[in-house]
């Protein structure tokens, strides 16, 4: 993945006063000026409807920035990245005003905007000509669900060419996501396996302790089936399943990913269970329910919690059922994914152990933990003839000092030397909203659970006769 970056480049971010700008893209851009991966001459233009002049702005990120942590934070280097930022408040000449201070030749536009206001800023961006020369990054939500994705797909595709665009998924900004590319066709042992002659089933987490930490407004339309499901869940799932690329550019891989998700077959809402979180204890505090957040309709029917069994219809995966969970308000933060495999053919042993015994299975932990855990059936030393359960673990922190870069630092750098690899395509995006279509149009009844728990009970018999295996 490319790391050179231009000599000059503007970096216009739109909403930068806005959550995410503050918590994640200022202190991302930060250290990367600290790591001296800024283009010299790139400056840092942030617009948003808020009258401020330079100086205000500078405070704002400032501020951001000691709030992020950004480690070591020195006067000197402050200096240097508060010299790029410059700002523009939102007037009916604002764009006017952006196409002559951007002059830069190229420039990577950021949309860290509301939805309400995205289609009206991309025709902006275009009758003032700045998508000449630029890369756009955009954020999720793409769409609210297929038939609004291919109409704000179409709009910014018309403006911009589809090599220009870059749609941010940060999950794919995470280390161990990437490593799953690296541990599947870096190492021959999976290749034989990894498929319906040796899985029994895959189970892909996305669990989160966290509510939805003020976002009231936000998350209300959308839920955890557009929030996580949509995106994370199936970019995650497609490098765990695709097939090998022939290279590894962008579009080679980015091929791979579609044509797995062409074969998600587009979701029964029979099998999927929504959720609900009532109030409940996290880590012993007493928190509320969702119902009671601000912004929050006091009869809502949002999902903050989401189980699904997908099946894969192609050769390597017929009948092997892939179950996703995901939810906020559940005990712990985990982002796990379980290759749960067959049984032995006869088991010998059971009984005989001091745990029950389970086929084998590895676990790839995204987070918080970054490992790599592959259980099988070991002999208990002694005399007897028993059986345990044990574990091989790779820990992907070992070995590696350091500050680790940040999924939007990497992101941002890739963005900025023109590598899409990381970045989701606009038929991939689509394909995921098929996929989920079917439950938007006629969702489930909403079940509920306590926060604090691993979701509504209603969830289990989806994955029997297995059990989730966490929880
Ligand atoms: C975001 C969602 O995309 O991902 C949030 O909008 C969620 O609701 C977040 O909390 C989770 O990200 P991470 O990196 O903490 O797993």
């Amino acid at each position: 993945m490319a790391t050179e970056q231009p000599d000059s480049q503007d970096i216009i971010i739109f909403g930068a006063t806005g959550d995410l700008a503050r918590r994640k893209l200022l202190p991302a851009l930060y250290h990367i000026h600290r790591r001296g991966l800024l283009p010299p001459d790139g400056r840092i233009i942030g617009l948003a409807r808020k009258p401020m002049d330079d100086d205000e702005f500078r405070g704002l990120v400032r501020k951001a920035i000691t709030t992020a942590e950004a480690e070591g934070d020195s006067q000197k280097e402050w200096l240097g990245f508060a010299s790029r930022l410059t700002y523009l408040g939102s007037d009916e000449y604002t764009f006017t005003n952006l196409a002559k201070l951007a002059t830069q030749n190229q420039r990577l536009l950021y949309l860290a905007i509301p939805p309400a206001v995205f289609d009206s800023t991309i025709r902006e961006i275009a009758t003032h000509g700045l998508n000449q020369g630029a890369r756009i990054v955009i954020e999720k939500p793409f769409g609210h669900d297929l038939e609004s994705a291919v109409k704000t797909g179409a709009l910014v595709r018309d403006v911009f060419d589809e090599s220009q665009i870059y749609r941010i998924d940060h999950y794919l900004g995470k280390e161990t996501v990437q490593n799953i590319l690296v541990l599947r066709f870096g190492n021959s042992i999976f290749e034989r396996i990894w498929n319906r002659d040796a899985i029994d089933h895959i189970e892909i987490t996305i669990a989160e302790s966290a509510g939805i930490e003020g976002r009231g407004e936000f998350y209300e339309p959308v839920g955890a089936l557009r929030d996580i499901v949509q995106n994370h869940a199936m970019q995650v799932l497609a490098l765990l399943t695709m097939e090998a690329p022939v290279s590894l550019s962008a579009d080679a891989i980015r091929d791979e990913k579609l044509k797995l998700l062409r074969a998600v077959r587009p979701v029964n809402p029979a099998n999927v269970i929504r959720g609900q979180y009532e109030p409940g204890q996290i880590d012993g505090s007493q928190v509320p329910g969702y119902r009671e957040h601000e912004g929050v309709n006091a009869a809502s029917e949002t999902e903050t919690f989401a189980a699904l069994q997908l099946s894969i219809d192609n050769w390597r995966w017929a009948g092997v059922p892939v179950y996703l969970r995901t939810g906020k308000r559940l005990p712990r933060r985990v982002t796990e994914l379980e290759v749960a495999f067959k049984e032995v053919p006869k088991t010998f042993f059971e009984g005989s152990g001091v745990e029950p015994m389970r086929p084998n299975h590895l676990t790839i932990q995204i987070q918080p933990e970054e490992e790599i855990c592959l259980s099988f059936v070991a002999k208990v030393p002694g005399p007897e003839m028993r059986a345990r359960q044990s574990q091989m673990v790779f820990s992907y922190a070992e070995g590696d000092e350091g500050r680790r870069e940040e999924a939007y630092e990497r992101l941002l750098s890739e963005a900025m030397a023109g590598d899409s690899t990381l970045f989701v395509r606009g038929d991939s995006v689509e394909r995921a909203w098929t996929i989920l279509q079917p439950v938007l149009d006629s969702p489930p009844e909403i079940c509920f659970y306590p926060a604090g728990t691993w979701g509504p009970a209603e969830a289990n018999p989806l994955i029997a006769p297995d059990d989730w295996h966490l929880g």
